[in-house]
């Protein structure tokens, strides 16, 4: 970050003699930001920015994203390149470290997380706890924000060494949490991790597998899970990093930060939306119900949204969704699965709003959730486990951020301000006096 004393910015208050010289700050890449630290002390007043959505927070080394031109950026590193040519523990080292690792240091990474995979065996008391039909999302919120009950010895946030051990604990655990999610809403038994299996391929095991008979993960499956992982790897300053950093903040643990941020992203405008997506497909049915669905889209009164359409940062297509769904298509061929009524429908969909003017003048293109559901209800998970999913690939962007902030020394409590429309003093007035 870096500021020129000829760039500033002057705000001046009407009517009064009274302004505020704020100066410009200049990052790497994207728009410079106004630092209006000083507007409250000199001019008295709070910015407003409802929904954050002109307002930086933080200053932050790890993911660059245009959403004008679709760019999407780890590290500096293209998101398609990443795609093509890494793998997610890779990418994981990448984001928490700053750079690529070399062969020694990917190793050793690499065995540094596979041996945290298990649970301490009396986390799986918490499950009885939960009905059977209990969302996974709701287990995952429980179940993560319980781990710090487990592990003390790495939750001294000002140690380095545990602030590790504490990343290593969540990208390991956090898959054999998603897994035991399933098998406990399913009533199979639950499936202790291999340490022998890839990172995918040994969620992939835990979630399908059963102790009566062998399995073997497909490979194209796991490559196919793996490269769903480091698409949602990380993704900026979205709702749930920012709730994650929020509860950071106040020097909350690591592992009671990453369920705060788990909560933040079920909703469906975040990481729920690649479940409503098929939810909206099913209900859509066939191509001939699509006009009369689009109608009801673009109707204010309805409240109906094309789900897996749109994005707060993307004004172009989302580069995610472009990898997504050509994987798509490979999940499906490797599976067998041709003609599949629903991917007919989404492409249909596709079609049908990206020519359509209330989609276009919006700019309204498909987000990574537009397909993603598909290849992950191909791959025989069931639509309620999407988000959680998304949760096992998000922990290493929510763990790096947290891991920036506890070093960014001017980190301070996250605290925002509000215009207050209230009523003004007044006095209590006893209830036999109220009209
Ligand atoms: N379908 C129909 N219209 C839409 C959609 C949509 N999916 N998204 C935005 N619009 C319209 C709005 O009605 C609004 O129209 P108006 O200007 O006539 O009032 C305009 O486009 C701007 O929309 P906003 O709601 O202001 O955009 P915002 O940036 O706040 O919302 C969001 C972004 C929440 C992602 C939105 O596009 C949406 O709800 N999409 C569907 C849910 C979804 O797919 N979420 C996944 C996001 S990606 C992720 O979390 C991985």
């Amino acid at each position: 970050m870096s500021a020129s004393g000829k760039d500033s910015v002057t705000i001046a208050v009407n009517g009064s003699n009274r302004s505020l010289t704020a100066p410009v700050l200049h990052g790497t890449l994207g728009p410079s930001v106004v630092d209006i630290r000083k507007l409250y002390a000199d001019l008295g007043m709070f910015t407003y920015d409802p929904g954050y959505g002109g307002t930086a927070a933080v200053e932050s080394k790890i993911t660059y994203i245009d959403g004008d031109e679709g760019v999407l950026l780890y590290r500096g590193y293209p998101i398609e390149q990443l795609a093509e040519k890494s793998t997610f523990l890779e990418t994981a080292y990448l984001l928490l470290n700053g750079e690529l690792p070399n062969a020694s240091e990917r190793e050793a990474f690499e065995n540094g997380v596979i041996r945290h995979t298990m649970l301490h065996e009396q986390i799986r008391q918490f499950f009885n706890g939960f009905r059977r039909d209990a969302h996974p999302m709701a287990v995952m919120c429980g179940v993560v924000g319980a781990l710090s009950a487990f592990y003390h010895d790495s939750l001294d946030i000002n140690d380095p060494d545990s602030r590790r051990i504490s990343a290593f604990r969540l990208i390991a655990k956090v898959p054999t949490i998603a897994a035991w999610t399933h098998k406990y809403n399913v009533g199979q038994p639950f499936m202790y991790p291999r340490n022998d299996l890839g990172y995918a391929e040994n969620f992939l095991y835990m979630f399908h597998a059963v102790p009566a008979e062998p399995y073997t993960v497909n490979p194209i499956l796991a490559r196919a899970m793996d490269l769903i992982l480091i698409l949602h790897a990380d993704h900026e300053q979205n709702a749930s990093t920012s709730t994650v950093r929020l509860a950071g903040s106040t020097g909350a643990n690591p592992f009671a930060c990453i369920a705060a941020g788990i909560a933040s992203l079920w909703g469906p405008a975040h990481g729920g939306a690649n479940e409503a997506v098929l939810k909206m497909l099913s209900e859509i049915g066939s191509v001939s119900n699509i006009p009369d669905f689009i109608r009801k889209v673009k109707d204010k009164n309805s409240n109906v949204r094309l789900m897996g359409f749109g994005h707060r940062v993307y004004k172009n297509y989302d580069p995610r969704a472009k990898i997504m769904q050509k994987t798509c298509h490979e999940v499906l061929s490797e599976l067998g699965i041709k003609d599949d009524p629903l991917l007919e429908l989404a492409m249909e969909l596709e079609k049908i709003a990206l020519n359509d003017p209330y989609f276009v003048e919006r700019k309204l293109y498909p987000n990574v959730d537009f397909y993603s559901g598909i290849i992950l209800k191909a791959m025989g998970f069931s639509t309620s486990m999407f988000t959680a999913l998304f949760a096992v690939a998000r922990t290493i962007g929510w763990i790096s951020q947290w891991e920036e902030m506890s070093r960014d020394p001017e980190q301070r409590i996250g605290r925002p301000r509000q215009l207050y429309t209230g009523s003004q003093r007044r006095d209590f007035v006893p209830v036999a006096e109220r009209s």
